[in-house]
Parts: structure tokens; sequence; C-alpha cells
């Protein structure tokens, strides 16, 4: 197990630029829809990390051929929807939800069987939320009490079209329905409470499937026509804006700082932290803002700002479903409470986030309710919380880059264990901090 310590830093702010590394979940969808077409898909900038390599190994094992050909540049050669072949042993999805769920959708759409499995942190995560719809498709699951894994899927011979209404406001239950509906005949239809993101029905879209998205009676309602022959693609991933939150929050909460974070992926429906930052008074410009590939880009520059205490709106908890631990560190060091509610699918991410946040800012010295569906932290004005504590990653990447985060603006250093989990996501974490200026080590 790893341990990083993150010191309180000293003299001027951070400064320099970084590139964010890929987005994790156009990673995934890169290599699963370059798998399901018919021919070459070649992606660039794909991100390297633990979660997107477990999804490479998955698709090989269900007969894509996957190649790496360079520094971030991978090669598809694609099977054909309805062309996955049985794998001959487990998938081992490591650490991540969105691996599994999507790609028990794509089993659940073909005439096969494969066993899911994952680690400590995915092998407590709920999949009762793919295995109910995929079941209403003819999918059949054997797994632990409580739809835990390890679960063994069998697709149907033919998957059934269903119209299903999800109670969670979740990009992965509606991908893997989707996913799913891809290989079966007639058109698939998901609704969700609140649009979640779009990266599943942009790029397949882009793929040739027929995609169509709308609001109906308040819902989110996306319908995909099965059984198309998707065309390869060439893509290139955009920076994950999820990633660059860490460095865009440590910049404004150490006074002095003017970061430049290039290549930002600025979906709307993944950006909302960075509304709320703003509304803080944060100081955040986008320069060169341009699309790449169907996806909105930009570099931001972050400047060293005086954050005041906000209500983040629950209505748009979607747009930032990852960021709330960062948000919780700008928010202890804003002037007056940060009130996040509306967020209890926190408690089912890598760990339960809500708890883990809570229990760790007290330990660093932070004022912070915690609520069922959220928490209030109360800031210190910019005063240096006290730090001088030991946090555990609970096999949570996001956990470990928010404290060591606020490791860099306490009174002393804040120390990490399980920190290798970070790999999961940004392999290039500590470089990048340290290439700023910033005070992170192994211990
Ligand atoms: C993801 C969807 C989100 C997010 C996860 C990635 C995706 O999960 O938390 O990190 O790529 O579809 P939910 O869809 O379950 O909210």
């Amino acid at each position: 197990m790893s341990t990083l310590v993150a010191s309180p830093k000293t003299g001027a702010g951070l400064t320099g630029a970084i590139t964010a590394p890929g987005d994790k979940s156009i990673s995934h969808r890169s290599l699963m829809f370059g798998a399901l077409a018919v021919g070459r898909t070649e992606v660039s900038g794909l991100l390297e990390g633990d979660d997107v390599r477990a999804t490479a190994a998955a698709v090989a094992a269900l007969g894509a051929q996957v190649e790496r050909i360079g520094d971030g540049a991978w090669r598809i050669d694609g099977v054909g929807v309805g062309g996955l072949a049985e794998p001959s042993g487990a998938l081992d999805m490591g650490n991540s939800g969105t691996g599994a769920r999507l790609l028990m959708g794509l089993v659940a759409g073909h005439p096969i069987t494969a066993t899911f499995t994952g680690d400590e942190s995915l092998s407590r995560r709920p999949m009762q939320r793919v295995i109910e719809p995929l079941s209403q498709m003819g999918a059949v699951f054997q797994g632990r009490e409580g739809g835990r894994l390890p679960i063994t899927v069998t697709g149907p011979v033919m998957a059934m079209p269903i119209d299903y209404r999800s109670p969670v406001a979740s990009a992965q239950v509606k991908s893997a329905v989707l996913l799913a509906g891809l290989n079966a005949p007639g058109v698939t239809t998901l609704r969700e409470p609140k649009p979640s993101r779009d990266h599943t029905e942009n790029m397949l879209r882009q793929f040739g499937a027929e995609v169509k998205s709308a609001i109906e009676d308040g819902f989110n309602t996306v319908r995909i026509t099965g059984q198309p022959e998707l065309s390869p693609q060439t893509i290139v991933v955009p920076g994950d804006p999820s990633s660059a939150a860490f460095a865009t929050v440590a910049a404004l909460i150490l006074p002095g700082s003017d970061v430049t974070i290039r290549n930002v992926g600025l979906n709307p429906l993944r950006a909302g932290l960075f509304d709320v930052l703003r509304a803080m008074g944060g100081r955040i410009e986008v320069l060169g803002e341009r699309n790449e590939g169907g996806e909105r880009v930009g570099d931001l520059r972050v400047r060293g700002s005086d954050l005041k205490g906000v209500v983040a709106p629950p209505a748009n908890a979607a747009s930032m479903i990852d960021e709330y631990p960062i948000l919780c560190i700008a928010a202890a060091l804003a002037d007056g409470p940060t009130e996040m509610r509306g967020i209890e699918e926190l408690r089912v991410k890598e760990s339960d986030r809500i708890a883990v946040m809570v229990q760790g800012l007290r330990a660093a010295g932070v004022e912070v309710d915690e609520h069922e569906d959220g928490m209030t932290v109360h800031g210190g004005a910019g005063k240096a919380p006290a730090g001088g504590c030991t946090i555990g990653a609970n096999h949570d990447h996001r956990i470990a880059m928010s404290f060591l985060t606020l490791g860099l603006a306490a009174a002393a250093p804040i120390e990490v264990t399980g920190a290798e989990t970070i790999a999961t996501s940004y392999p290039a974490f500590v470089q990048h901090y340290q290439s700023l200026g910033a005070e992170v080590s192994a211990r």
C-alpha cells in the first residue's frame, strides 16, 4: 500500500501549466464501441489508468483485437454488434463501476455467459440497478446477496427491447440499457429523472447508430434502434474535467496561484463544478474554447481567489456528481457555509463519499454537518485548517486526491494511505502537482 504526503505550500501559490489526462468516461466507451464496430477504430488521448486498462482487457477477452500503439494511442478491431464471443475466464473490472455496469449491458445483449469480478470497493457496490432492467430484456444473473459482484450474466438468444424508467439519473444505468438495446430488434427506450452525462448517446450516434433524445413528461428519454452496423471511428479523447477539478481547486485555494490546465472537456453535463466555483468567486477563465470530435474543450486559467460559501444547486448534481469531494475542499477554505444536498448517490460510489469526506474533514479540523443526502461544510475564510492527520483513501481515488489537495492549504501536512488508488483515473497526478510547485511525495 502506498502512502503520499502533501505539505503546506509556502511562499507564492501554484504556477505553471499541465494538460488534463484523457476523459475516463469517454476512454471506456471508445474501447467498448470500437469493439462493436465493423473494422478498425483508432483512439488517441486514451486515459491509461487502471480502470480503462481493465476495460481494454475485458473487450479483448470478449473477442475484439485491442492494441496499444503508443502513448495514449490505441487501435481496436471490432467484431460488429452481435459478434462478441464468450470469454474463457472471469472479467476483472478492478475498481471500475463504469466498466462493470456498461459491459454487463453489452454481455446482456449477446447470447454468451460472462462472470464479472472486482476489487473490495466494486464488490460492495449495488449492481441491482442494472440487473433489474437487463433481466427484463431477457438476461439471467447469478450473484451475491443484494446484487453484488462476483456476478455471472447470461444473455438471451435475442434480447428484448424494453421501455425502462430508471429511478436514478445514472449514465451507467442508462448506458447499460442502451448497450443491451444495441443488439435487440426494435427500439429500446430509457427514461431518467434528470439528464446524466450523454457520452454514450453522442458517441453511438457518431458510430452510426440511431439514437434520439428528448425531454418527455419531465424525463430525459433516450431511444435507440437496435442492430445497426457501427462504422469504425477516429476518436480524439478530450481531457477529463473530473481530473482537472483537482488542480483547479488547488490553484483557487492557494493565494497567488496562476495555473493553466489545457484541454479540459467542457460538456455541459460534466462541467457543473466550474459554475459552482465561479459562483463562489473563483477566478476561472476558459481560453481557446473549441469543438473537438463533438465535445466542447478549452484551456482553464485559474488564479488564487477569495472564495465564499454557496448552495450547490441540487438540480445540477448530475453534472458534477464526481466533483463533490473536491468541492468540499474549496468549501473548507471559503468564507461561510457551503451546502451540498440531493447527492445521496455519493453513498454508493467507490466509497461512501459523504461519510468518508465528513470524517476526513473533521480529522483535518474542518467543521462539517452530515446530512442523509449530503453535507454542509463550514469554511474558515481562507484560514488554514489544522491538517496534521492521516486519511485512508478507502479504495477511492477522488478521496485520495481531495485530501492531498487540502494538505497544500493546511497548517500541517496531510498523509493519505492507500494512495495507489489514484492510478485508476489519474496516474500523472503527483507529477502534475509537483510540476506546479506543490510538495506531494511518497512516505
Ligand atoms: C460515469 C457515470 C457516473 C460517474 C462515474 C462515471 C460514466 O456514475 O460517477 O464516475 O462514465 O458513465 P453514475 O452514472 O452511476 O452516476
